[in-house]
């Protein structure tokens, strides 16, 4: 039977999630990337994706500037910096450094790709919407990449500890 609920709680029970990485750089070129789980496609022609980003958030200041970024879904082998990309800030670690991840040169825009990832989508910035706590980033996707022999991860939930429970398909 239905039970009214805790909204925030029952937002977070619709499992499993998806969630991708998103590459920004700053004037230097130097790149950083945050993990977001709040995103979706807005537009089949012309392909556009929308991103939830924290207002304070690297990344989105970033992109604000850049007005290019990469979304990168990740695989299993990426597990470990998910730690990294998700809970650290980029004004205060090189999170490419730290968690091992290659770049490679996009196409068409001066944000790298993931190497290890298994899908990489090359944005150009179309508008950013004032939300809640976050901001909607619109990108329209440029060039796509894809490496057909990777999976893709998911979270599952969370396990008795509150920590993630990730899943390859
Ligand atoms: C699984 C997961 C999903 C996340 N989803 C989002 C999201 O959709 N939007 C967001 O603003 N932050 C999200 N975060 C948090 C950011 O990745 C985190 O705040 C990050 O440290 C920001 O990095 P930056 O300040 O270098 O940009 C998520 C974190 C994890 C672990």
């Amino acid at each position: 039977m239905l039970k009214q609920t805790d909204i925030q709680k029952t937002l977070s029970a619709f499992k499993p999630e998806n969630f991708v990485f998103v590459i920004s750089i700053d004037k230097n070129n130097k790149p950083n990337g945050m993990v977001a789980a709040w995103k979706t496609r807005i537009s089949g022609t012309p392909p556009l994706y929308a991103l939830a980003l924290g207002q304070s958030s690297n990344t989105y200041k970033l992109i604000k500037k850049s007005k290019e970024f990469v979304i990168a879904v990740p695989n299993k082998s990426m597990e470990k910096a998910i730690k990294i990309f998700g809970h650290q800030h980029g004004d205060e670690i090189d999170k490419f450094k730290e968690s091992k991840l290659t770049t490679i040169p996009a196409k068409k825009i001066k944000v790298p790709l993931i190497k290890e990832a298994t899908i990489c989508y090359e944005c150009k910035l179309v508008n950013t919407i004032k939300t809640g706590s976050c901001n909607l980033v619109v990108g329209e996707v440029v060039v796509a990449h894809h490496n057909k022999k990777k999976k893709v991860i998911l979270v599952m939930g969370k396990d008795k500890e509150g920590k993630r429970i990730f899943k390859e398909f």
